[in-house]
């Protein structure tokens, strides 16, 4: 049975490369478009460093299917199959990128059977390099990595983000969920401004959980295999099993601290990542009956 672990070699070296292309825009001026919304960003940079990652990986590897961030804003479907796909985030952090503000990643996930294979993130500004393949373990720059272990959500950092919705449910759903675990309380409450390494942070142990609703699946795919590697869980916002295309994740240190975010946390509607856009948005209204 094939390992991957060519490819996982394959995927970092790339990000290595793209890297160099990331941060030499990041110093300059960029040209920004808007996407679903005024706080959905994306540049040149996203677009030209997710085609470079794809046509070195289909070079190599013909017979691979992708899901990429800008090739899905550009119209194609996200369609996970059983075969080898890779699900690609040129720039994670897109907002921060435009500002400077010195959080940025690319992330890449590889799925077989609709499994998660491995995940690499690269936060190009910090030069760490985080990635786990299924059952060795996850590491940030050949290092182990494990999260923090801890059972006691009163002494959690939980890192979340705002997102790019501004529709008033989102935005009263968002503010009122991070009041709830104020009042918890938690140690404290942190947003990088990208999903994926915010997750790495539960990995790593700096931060003790994370939730999420309304990203996609290029945004976590990768980290979540990262943080399950280094130890920690991953489940949806209401409590049952992580599926990459709900638009909503909670990670956390331990089963204790995930199931009690999840008993807090409302979820509002999202339209599943792989539902097709002609349809009605789906996900009820809010979850976990609070
Ligand atoms: C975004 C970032 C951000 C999160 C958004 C994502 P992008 O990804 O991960 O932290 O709040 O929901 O869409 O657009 O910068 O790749």
């Amino acid at each position: 049975m094939a390992n991957w672990t060519d490819c996982l070699n394959f995927g970092i070296s790339l990000c290595k490369q793209a890297s160099e292309v990331v941060l030499t825009a990041f110093q300059q001026q960029k040209d920004v478009k808007l996407k679903s919304s005024p706080a959905d960003l994306v540049t040149e940079t996203d677009q030209r460093v997710e085609k470079i990652l794809i046509a070195a990986i289909r070079n190599r590897y013909p017979e691979h299917r992708f899901i990429g961030e800008e090739s899905v804003a550009a119209g194609e479907r996200v369609e996970l199959t059983d075969h080898p796909t890779w699900i690609i985030d040129p720039i994670d952090g897109t907002v921060n990128f435009v500002h400077r503000f010195p959080f940025v990643a690319i992330s890449i996930a590889f799925a077989v059977n609709k499994q998660t294979e491995f995940g690499i993130v690269y936060s190009c500004v910090e030069d760490k390099l985080f990635s786990a393949q299924r059952g060795r373990g996850a590491f940030l720059n050949g290092a182990p990595l494990h999260a923090s272990g801890q059972e006691d959500v009163s002494r959690c950092v939980v890192v979340t983000e705002i997102g790019a919705e501004r529709d008033d449910l989102a935005l009263s759903t968002l503010t009122s969920n991070i009041f709830r675990l104020l009042k918890l309380p938690v140690h404290g409450v942190r947003a990088l401004g990208t999903a994926a390494v915010d997750m790495c942070q539960v990995a790593a142990g700096g931060a003790d959980a994370y939730y999420h609703i309304g990203m996609h699946c290029w945004d976590i795919a990768a980290a979540a295999i990262i943080v399950k590697e280094a130890g920690g869980v991953v489940m949806d916002t209401d409590g049952s099993e992580f599926d990459m295309m709900s638009r909503r994740v909670i990670a956390a240190s331990s089963d204790a601290v995930a199931n009690r975010i999840a008993q807090v946390i409302q979820a509002f509607p999202c339209r599943r990542d792989d539902e097709d856009s002609d349809k009605c948005v789906c996900g009820a209204p809010s979850v976990n009956g609070v």
